[in-house]
This record gives C-alpha cells, structure tokens and sequence, in this order.
C-alpha cells in the first residue's frame, strides 16, 4: 500500500506535537485517507539535542536539501519559524512540487500572497491553518464555514503568551517577567518573544485573518499594534477594581470598502464574553450580515493544539491529492483567493 510521505523543518515545540499526533493518530489518519502517513526526513539545527519525542537518528538532517529535494517526500511540514530563509526554503519546496504545510504567521502576513501564488501555479497546496490562534480552525472556518457570508468584522484574543502573562497578573498578581519566563517554557512564547508582547504577533494574525475574512489584500504596514510590555501591576489592579479586564485585543472592521486593523491593550467589563478569555487561549469574534454573531474559542498556542491545526491541513493536503478511499468528495477548501484591495 502507498504511503504518504512527509518532511518536516523543525522538531521543537510544534514539531515534536506534529510527530506525536502522526504516530498516536496513524489510524485515525489511514481512516480518513486511506494509506499510512510516514515521516521520512526532519530538518533540525542542532542533531545531537534531547527532544520531546522519540524520532530515530537517521531520520534528522542538518541539511534542508534531504527534506525539501527529496524525491520521496510528498509533503512538507514546515515548523521552524524564521522569514526570509524560510522564505527561500518554502519557494524551493513548491518549486519541486511538494505541497506546503506552515504554522508560521511571521512568513504568511508578510509573503502569504507570493506563496500562495507560487502555489496555485505549480498546482500544489499551501495551508496554515495553525499560524492564527493554534487549535481553533479559524481559517478553515472564514474560507469554508462562513465562505458565503459578507464579513464585516472581527475582534478577539489572539495570542496566547500575552493572555498567559495578563491572566497571571491579574489572577494571582504574578510578576511580569516570572510568567513571560513560564510562558517560554511551556513552548506559548515566540523565540524571540517581543513579537508577542510588542503586539507584533497578534498584528501578523490580524492581517491574515483581515485578508481572508474580507477577501482582500492587507499590508502588515497598515495594522496599527500596540503590545503590553509597558503594562504594569498598578493598571491591572485599577481596573480590576473598576469592573474591568485588560486583554490584548485585535480588531479588523470593513466599511465602505475599506479595512482597518489595530492590537491594542484593551479594557473589557468583566462581563464581556472576551474577558472570560483565559491563560493561553484564544477567542475570535466575526460578524457576518447575514449570520450575525459568531465566536471561536480554544488553546491559541502549545504543542499539541498548534499540531493539530498543521495535521488536519495534511489531512486535507491528501485529500485533495485524491486518496479518500471512503467515498466522499473530499476537495479541501483552498485558502487563496482573489484579494481586492482595500481603498485608503
Ligand atoms: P521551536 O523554537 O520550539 O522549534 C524550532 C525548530 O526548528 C527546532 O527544532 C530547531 O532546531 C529548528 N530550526 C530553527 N531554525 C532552524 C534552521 N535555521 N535550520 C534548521 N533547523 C532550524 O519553535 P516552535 O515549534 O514553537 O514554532 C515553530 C513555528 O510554529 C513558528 O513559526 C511559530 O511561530 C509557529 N507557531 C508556534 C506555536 C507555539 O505554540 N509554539 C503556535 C502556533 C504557531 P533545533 O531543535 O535543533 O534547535
Ligand atoms: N507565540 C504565539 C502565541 C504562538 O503566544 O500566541 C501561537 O501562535
């Protein structure tokens, strides 16, 4: 029986989720597309590191050619994180033909048009589902669930680290520098955690929500952030006083043609839906004219939530390669489109 092959760049926090659910998961995976799912190659940095899951050694590789030129491999998983390297990488993978799967925000807010592009011509897939809000399926959700609807606005938490640090602070009076610190650990935070407390996260998955839920082309330029590193202990505890929660709050809104999309430090009544939004989980608000209100919640970041999302895109990867042997018509929503742009 044929297997599917796959490669992944990145064995660390998501990575490791990404092998785990794979092996834990076999026949859920054969049940839904009829072959076994096989990891052939892993790209890492460093060969010799402990990792979180048992891999065998000839299958780690410090040298991205094994995974993204290899012959055998279908698939590539990638969960390094980085830009233009990966950039380089992701190019030269699609160009031999491989579909793509990437939970990197940072490369898809920025590059997401020229990728997917690249993608549609060579007849490949690109999916990323866990670059915005970990496990929740959010993109799916815009693209396919929602696909008929005219959104007009969205708003939620979306980044877990920041959630994690506010929801400590305010719940157990934690200091900041302690829980960004445990927020590094359990694998929430970025590797260079200033993306997530400067906003700038939260921004990349506001512009790639804003794009696909308004079909419309967005410049990370144009998304105003603000981060909390300059929250203190005294502004949790007013507002705590004063009936409020502050979260870190995305917004994107289109009106008239235009869109407009901002992270901000936010204060929330206690008695908004958003401000019940704990430790590292995400919730994202859309509203649609015709559906009215709609909410998605869930884990925003981690191991095994993050893998999820990038496995299901591998479901659907081998679905849209035809190999559901269950009898269904099983074509995966695409996630690119035709984007206008917004008016200024
Ligand atoms: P980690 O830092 O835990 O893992 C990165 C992995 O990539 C490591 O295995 C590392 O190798 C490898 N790597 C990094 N740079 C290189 C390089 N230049 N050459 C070869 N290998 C390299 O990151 P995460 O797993 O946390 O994140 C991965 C991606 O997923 C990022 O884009 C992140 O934004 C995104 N993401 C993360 C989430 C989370 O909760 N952590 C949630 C949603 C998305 P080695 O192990 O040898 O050091
Ligand atoms: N650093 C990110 C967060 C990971 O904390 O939300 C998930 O994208």
């Amino acid at each position: 029986m044929k297997a599917i092959h796959v490669g992944l760049l990145g064995l660390g926090t998501v990575g490791s989720g990404v092998v785990k659910i794979i092996e834990d998961h076999q026949d859920k995976l054969m049940h839904q597309v009829g072959c076994p799912v096989k990891v052939k190659k892993v790209l890492v940095k460093n060969i010799d590191k402990e990792r979180q899951v048992h891999i065998d050694e000839d299958i780690l590789t410090t040298n991205v050619d094994d995974v993204i030129k290899n012959p055998d491999i279908d698939v590539v998983i990638e969960v390094m994180g980085g830009v233009e390297e990966t950039r380089k990488h992701i190019i030269e993978a699609l160009q031999a033909k491989k579909h793509v799967v990437t939970a990197n925000k940072d490369l898809m807010a920025v590059y997401g048009t020229e990728l997917i592009s690249l993608a549609t011509e060579k007849g490949c897939d690109l999916f990323y589902e866990a670059s915005v809000a970990g496990g929740i399926p959010i993109l799916r959700s815009l693209v396919d669930g929602l696909a008929s609807d005219n959104i007009t606005k969205m708003m939620g938490i979306v980044n877990g680290t920041t959630n994690f640090i506010l929801t400590k602070m305010s719940k157990f009076g934690s200091a900041y520098d302690d829980v960004l610190k445990e927020a590094q650990e359990l694998g929430y935070a970025e590797a260079d955690p200033t993306s997530d407390v400067e906003g700038l996260d939260a921004a990349r998955k506001m512009a790639i929500l804003a794009r696909l839920g308004f079909s419309m082309h967005v410049d990370l330029e144009d998304v105003k952030a603000k981060g909390i590193s300059s929250v203190t202990d005294d502004d949790i505890s007013y507002s705590k006083r004063l009936g409020y929660t502050m979260k870190l709050i995305g917004i994107a809104q289109k009106e008239n043609g235009k869109i407009e999309v901002a992270v901000e430090p936010t204060l929330l009544p206690e008695s908004h839906p958003l401000a019940a939004v704990n430790d590292e989980y995400n919730a994202v608000y859309v509203y649609g004219e015709a559906v009215g209100e709609t909410m998605f919640y869930g884990p925003g970041a981690g191991s095994l939530p993050t893998a999820t999302s990038v496995v299901s895109d591998l479901v659907a990867v081998m679905k849209n390669m035809g190999l559901d042997v269950n009898g269904r018509s099983a074509i995966a929503p695409q996630f690119d489109k035709q984007l206008k742009s917004p008016e200024h």
